[in-house]
């Protein structure tokens, strides 16, 4: 391994390992876990410790029992082989090293198949608080030990049936410019949906109010602020808003909202489905999540079965 590779570690912009990956136009990666410098296993443990009695105060039960059947390590990055070997038995779930994005398509089909893209990267020390990429600890403290929950786990290979029947959806339709615009529609539609449960998700339980967004399991800052803060509106959550609501990035969210059960969300997302195939997603509210070309293209030229 050369040596700069070496020194550079495994840090959020900064990974040789990772970015010259990316630039060969390899997405799917190893965990090449030796490059992890000191640094990195410091602000794992940093961020770790940092949050472990906010879960314990704010956390959804599911994810508290995650956290235990996975032994994530408090002290230092952990290896996803060591992860995988304890999630695969209970839900089939894997957690895949990726190099960066993954356009939509893929990202959704990888659900499908039981994946979880993952970022190997982890976060600056000196940049606790906030990062606008997804790092190892959102992706693997914030959202894995979610996917150790059977219903759960459903629910994102439900998401990932969604795009394929998008693609199927718009497979017919002559025009490409309406092709393409209906598609749009149907991903930012999706986007939203995934943004307002699995990433900043609330859920009314037997404790009060808890979260099983993983955006907000893995932000410090804002778990608290989600829960206790007055700026916050939280609402039971409905179809129609939230394909419709624009999503705010870049700050703490001030609109969330709030599902029964997973079984709740499940219904739901069979409902996302179904007003797909209805064409009521065809037509969105403008507004953020931008849809961006890569994400397009990956639904345009996906292979469904
Ligand atoms: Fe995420």
């Amino acid at each position: 391994m050369p040596q700069a590779a070496m020194a550079e570690g495994l840090t959020t912009g900064r990974a040789p390992f990772v970015e010259e990956a990316r630039h060969r136009g390899e997405l799917y990666i190893q965990q090449n876990y030796d490059l992890y410098s000191p640094e990195n296993h410091e602000a794992w443990r940093k961020l770790y410790r940092r949050i472990r009695p906010r879960w314990e105060r704010y956390a959804n039960d599911h994810f508290l029992r995650g956290i235990e059947a996975l032994h994530l390590p408090m002290d230092r990055v952990p290896r996803l082989t060591d992860v995988n070997r304890r999630l695969q038995p209970l839900t089939g779930f894997q957690a895949k090293p990726v190099s960066g994005y993954v356009p939509g398509f893929l990202f959704f089909d990888c659900l499908h198949r039981r994946e979880f893209p993952t970022t190997i990267t982890i976060r600056p020390a000196d940049r606790m608080d906030y990062l606008p990429e997804p790092d190892i600890f959102h992706d693997v403290a914030g959202h894995v030990p979610m996917h150790t929950e059977r219903a759960f786990a459903d629910i994102l290979v439900r998401f990932g049936d969604c795009a394929h029947t998008a693609v199927e959806m718009t497979r017919d339709v002559r025009d490409p410019q309406e092709r393409a615009r209906r598609l749009r529609n149907i991903i930012k539609a999706m986007s939203r949906f995934f943004w307002f449960t699995v990433e900043f998700g609330l859920m009314r339980g037997a404790r009060g109010i808890c979260a099983y967004g993983s955006g907000l399991l893995s932000s410090y800052g804002e778990l608290e602020h989600a829960i206790e803060s007055d700026e916050v509106q939280r609402y039971p959550i409905q179809m129609e808003w939230v394909i419709n609501q624009g999503a705010e990035i870049d700050h703490y969210q001030p609109l969330l909202f709030m599902v029964d059960s997973f079984d709740h969300l499940f219904e739901l997302v069979d409902r996302l489905e179904r007003w797909m195939r209805e064409g009521k997603l065809n037509n969105v509210a403008p507004g953020l999540p931008d849809v961006n070309d890569s994400d397009l293209k990956s639904f345009l030229e996906a292979e469904t079965h």
